[in-house]
């Protein structure tokens, strides 16, 4: 089969990287519902756990790989062949199993966290692939802070593991430190001066402490990479991890950059909601396509110019997401085309001069009432009912 330059896999953290924040901690059952509807999103790998951290991670992906059958299920591992060990039997299941090693990268992980040098984590990486690469065929490759190491040793690291049976390399700003431009260049410099990259395929694994782990995503998309790391709602360590929902989105959005995913992206809104009721972990209201206001339009210039057509304001159809619809909202804002709209919607279509009337008592009414709802209208226009 020819494989698609344009394509973009989709690789899910929700369920290791994301389930790591305090408080998130999921059940394997309720893992497994979790991984069944990243299947029907789409997604091309399923990160289901770090199995040598505890027994119910090493079940949980051990269960995981039963459930699922078109995705990979991966397991993180460090470079030690304990780690490899444990994750190789939790996916003995798995109909396409991928073991994710690796080590840090950057001068400052090498000599603080593993008090050690480049030459001897160089060995550590490439023995850790190639023990790995003789139980399971799929080995991804993360080349920790990456975001911060030096582009010379990162490219010989890489062509290491490559050269030792890598088949994806992951390239992670594992703290969020990068600029877009940086971690794009980054990714050039690997795709034009690694020699065996093109039998690898890169990723992208971003984390959003400067708030920029959507636009590194992307840089680094633009600039070769073919794989994307994320999670469901951007949950993740601290600041979180790249939002897959936000960086789909932009791929569809802006076809000019030619690249696309497998994913059906009806089904964002109703997982989010799954992910974060299951997490305990509430979406920002003005989150980024899944956020509760993020089709929401409230202020009367907005509201006059979105009924009149909804491109005006509307780069993304509500229903693309999976999204019930585009709202309305009513507040001291919202001007007498939105008061008409929802009354016409509530079938009352007044007059002119009645209508002026009512958006000069709405205004009193909006002034002092945060939220106004259909019954407040119906008392507005005199309903019996509710008079
Ligand atoms: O952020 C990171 O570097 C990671 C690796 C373990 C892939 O999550
Ligand atoms: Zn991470």
């Amino acid at each position: 089969m020819l494989h698609d330059p344009n394509r973009v896999y989709v690789f899910d953290t929700t369920l290791r990287d994301g389930e790591q924040v305090p408080g998130c901690q999921l059940t394997t059952p309720e893992k497994i519902e979790i991984a069944h509807e990243l299947e029907a999103l789409g997604v091309d790998i399923i990160e289901a756990g770090f199995p040598v951290s505890s027994p119910g991670d090493f079940q949980s992906v051990v269960e995981i790989s039963k459930a699922v059958k078109n995705p990979i299920v991966c397991a993180l591992t460090r470079a030690n062949k304990g780690d490899i060990d444990v994750a190789v039997e939790s996916l003995q299941y798995a109909k396409h199993p991928r073991i994710h090693t690796g080590i840090g990268a950057s001068d400052m992980h090498i000599k603080n966290k593993f008090n050690s040098t480049r030459e001897e984590i160089l060995v550590r990486a490439v023995e850790a692939v190639k023990y790995a690469k003789k139980s399971v065929e799929d080995i991804e490759f993360y080349a920790e802070d990456a975001g911060r190491a030096d582009i010379h040793f990162l490219a010989q690291m890489i062509e290491a593991v490559i050269a030792a049976g890598a088949t994806v390399v992951n390239i992670p700003d594992t703290n969020g430190y990068c600029l877009p431009d940086q971690y794009g260049e980054k990714i050039k410099f690997l795709k034009e001066n690694v020699k065996n990259i093109d039998k690898a395929i890169i990723s992208v694994h971003c984390h959003n402490d400067l708030g920029l782990a959507t636009a590194n995503s992307i840089a680094g998309l633009q600039n070769g990479a073919r794989q994307i790391e994320g999670t469901i709602n951007g949950i993740g360590e601290r600041a979180g991890n790249t939002s897959i929902e936000e960086v789909v989105m932009i791929l569809k959005t802006h076809q000019v950059l030619g690249l696309h995913t497998h994913i059906n992206t009806k089904n964002f809104f109703e997982l989010s909601r799954m992910v974060s009721a299951q997490m305990r972990m509430p979406v920002q209201p003005n989150k980024a396509i899944v956020g509760s206001n993020a089709f929401a339009h409230s202020s009367g210039i907005h509201q006059d110019g979105f009924l009149k057509n909804r491109e005006n304001y509307e780069i993304i159809r509500p229903e693309d997401v999976g999204f019930p619809n585009a709202s309305i909202v009513l507040t001291a804002r919202s001007g007498r085309h939105a008061l008409k709209f929802h009354l016409e919607r509530l079938g009352y279509n007044l007059s002119k001069e009645e209508l002026a009337a009512a958006y000069h008592r709405f205004l009193v009414l909006a002034d002092n009432k945060l939220d106004i709802n259909d019954e407040d209208l119906l008392i507005l226009v005199g309903d019996k009912k509710f008079a």
